[in-house]
């Protein structure tokens, strides 16, 4: 069959690589230093988040598979999606669930599965194309924070945003976020979100300081990349992994502690830096939400709320919403 498998590249290795430049020199130089969490994300980043969402502490995963699994009839009732698009889709194996029952809804046409890894998605795109014979399988390699304007058009979308990773937004960018999908929207269009919600801190604070430690190694990967792609000798052994909940922010931050007054250099950036001993540089936030919160910033975007679905235990919400 022809043209049943399309991929469409926006982001070459050039922009990747200039992107990382930009933000290891703007972080280690800024104070606090601070590194985005994207850049966790090489193969063995990739493989210590699977891992991750494997442990018993971290209930993210579970949960929403949970609430997709368990409600994919009445949401794809609810969005008779034409074309099922998924933002930062890996291996779209949550996904499956709402798949299946479009397909079988007879309403699916076309999945546009969206990521940033060029490698994954034509991978993910293959394995797809030959589970679903009847669909056109759309792959696009970009950035969420560039490329949506790229993103297919035609009736009766659900955009999908899995996983809680728009926790990673801080208010302002998750508002310009949603406020792009929202301009997007088309009359009978929806979008639906995975967003973990606020909860006992002690058990915020497991899910991301495991008792195996398999956090703490995700968390200084990034210092391996950084080594790895712009030949700096970050000593990750003198790294800390600390989590803790910000009650005022309502989010998760990951931080790393140099454990000594040490310098690092960063030879393709011609960059030194210095860490005093307990010094601490963020690596990621984790936005919790609550019901109100979350469906206020989806108003201010011009989204209506128009479904909230939790796993029994009320730990993560599924919510689903259109302009
Ligand atoms: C992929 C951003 C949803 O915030 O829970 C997991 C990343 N970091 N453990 C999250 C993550 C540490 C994850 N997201």
């Amino acid at each position: 069959m022809t043209n049943r498998r399309v991929v469409d590249v926006h982001l070459g290795t050039d922009d990747i690589d200039k992107a990382l430049r930009a933000d290891v020199t703007g972080g280690l130089t800024a104070e606090p230093k601070e590194l985005p969490p994207k850049w966790f994300y090489d193969e063995r980043g990739s493989e210590l988040f699977d891992e991750i969402t494997r442990l018993d502490e971290y209930y993210p995963t579970e949960a929403e598979r949970r609430i997709l699994v368990d409600n994919a009839a009445a949401i794809v009732e609810l969005t008779s999606p034409a074309t099922i698009i998924e933002l930062g889709s890996g291996t779209s194996d949550k996904t499956g669930a709402v798949l299946d029952a479009a397909v079988r809804h007879r309403t699916l046409r076309r999945f546009v599965p969206f990521d940033v890894s060029e490698a994954f998605l034509r991978q993910s795109v293959d394995v797809l194309a030959e589970r679903y014979r009847t669909l056109v399988v759309h792959g696009v390699v970009g950035d969420f924070d560039h490329h949506l304007p790229y993103l297919p058009s035609g009736d009766r979308q659900l955009l999908m945003l899995l996983g809680g990773t728009i926790g990673n937004y801080q208010p302002k960018e998750r508002r310009e976020l949603l406020t792009v999908i929202a301009e997007r929207q088309r009359p009978g269009d929806h979008v639906l979100i995975g967003i973990d919600l606020v909860k006992d801190v002690t058990r915020l604070e497991r899910a991301y300081d495991d008792a195996r430690g398999v956090t703490a190694e995700f968390n200084r990967n990034v210092l391996a990349v950084i080594n790895r792609r712009l030949s700096a000798d970050f000593d990750l052994a003198a790294f800390e992994h600390v989590a803790r909940f910000d009650t005022e922010e309502e989010w998760i931050e990951m931080l790393l502690r140099s454990t000594v007054d040490q310098t690092v250099r960063v030879a393709d950036l011609d960059l030194t830096v210095s860490f005093e001993a307990g010094e601490l540089m963020r690596t990621e936030v984790s936005c919790k939400f609550r019901r109100e919160r979350f469906e206020a910033d989806l108003e201010h975007a011009g989204l209506a709320p128009v479904e909230w679905l939790t796993d029994p235990a009320g730990d993560f919400a599924v919510s689903i919403s259109r302009r």
